[in-house]
């Protein structure tokens, strides 16, 4: 039996990446995972507002000189444009080996309250554009290769626990959809060797999108949120980059269909 050395196991070298919702937030933590854990080529999409995917592609070319990093523009919820962007992506690389699908949104509102147009607007990117975009990386470039590939969802703690603090019914539905998703995709595509496992983050600190989180009708909440969570913090962007590089190497090569919850304990919490 040939065993490999355990950290050539979480080597990324020779891989290709796809980050959705890469232009900001968590996945400018991701694109660094990635990246730090030496991949060749990076490829990540945005709606691109207010510039955002030209200044994440400049920033990262500043941090990582010797990788092709190319932001596309793209809106998941249209279908013709993640065509167009795959159209395009096959003119740059015949080769992606992890697609990580950070973008999403919430709206937060009690149920009573929400609106049609919140509820699609949210299950049309988390759920909708996320498998939109899946198929479409899967299919031309995944299942053809058959050289192992990773596909990692980022679901999030919701999908498994309601939240009475700031209700959010579609995010929640459509994070606990993810995990079907993952499921599915991950039993269908095993043939193909083509992993699919799915991330659960609690609240993440530092970021523009938990600031509204935190505060509720105009009362703060985070140290109730906090008082909660038995490691006492937040979860750290440098929590989730461990998560994805592992889920994306070889490091994980036999694990598939999985849910890894990354929420300092809060969900076993009797
Ligand atoms: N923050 C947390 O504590 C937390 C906890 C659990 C799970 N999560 C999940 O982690 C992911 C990232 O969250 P975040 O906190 O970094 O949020 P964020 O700062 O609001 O970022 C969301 C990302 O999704 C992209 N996006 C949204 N709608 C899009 C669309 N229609 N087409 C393409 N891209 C779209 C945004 O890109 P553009 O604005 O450039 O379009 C942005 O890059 C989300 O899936 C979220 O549900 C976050």
């Amino acid at each position: 039996m040939i065993q490999k050395n355990v950290i050539d196991l979480f080597r990324l070298t020779d891989k290709t990446a796809f980050i959705t919702g890469g232009a900001k937030g968590l996945g400018t933590a991701i694109n660094e995972a990635l990246l730090e854990a030496g991949v060749k080529k990076l490829f990540f999409c945005g709606r691109g507002r207010h510039g955002s995917v030209d200044a994440e592609s400049t920033r990262l070319t500043g941090l990582f000189p010797d990788v092709e990093i190319i932001g596309h523009q793209c809106d998941i919820n249209d279908e013709s444009q993640i065509s167009s962007m795959i159209e395009e992506v096959k003119t740059q690389t015949d080769q992606i080996d992890i697609l990580v699908n950070n973008a999403g949104v919430t709206w937060a509102a009690p149920s009573t309250e929400q609106t049609m147009k919140s509820w699609h607007r949210v299950i049309d990117t988390n759920l909708t554009g996320t498998f939109l975009i899946t198929r479409d990386v899967a299919r031309e470039f995944m299942i053809p290769k058959t050289q192992g590939s990773s596909i990692i969802n980022i679901s999030s703690l919701l999908a498994i626990q309601g939240n009475a603090e700031a209700p959010q019914v579609g995010y929640t539905a459509s994070k606990s959809a993810l995990l079907g998703l993952t499921r599915q995709l991950a039993v269908e595509w095993a043939i193909h060797k083509v992993r699919v496992n799915c991330i659960l983050p609690s609240f993440v600190e530092g970021l523009d999108s938990m600031a509204k989180m935190f505060t509720v009708n105009g009362s703060p909440i985070r140290q109730t949120l906090l008082d909660m969570i038995p490691l006492s913090r937040f979860v750290q962007p440098d929590d989730l980059k461990a998560v994805i590089c592992f889920l994306a190497s070889d490091a994980s090569s036999y694990i598939t269909g999985q849910e890894i919850v990354l929420d300092g304990g809060l969900s076993v919490k009797g």
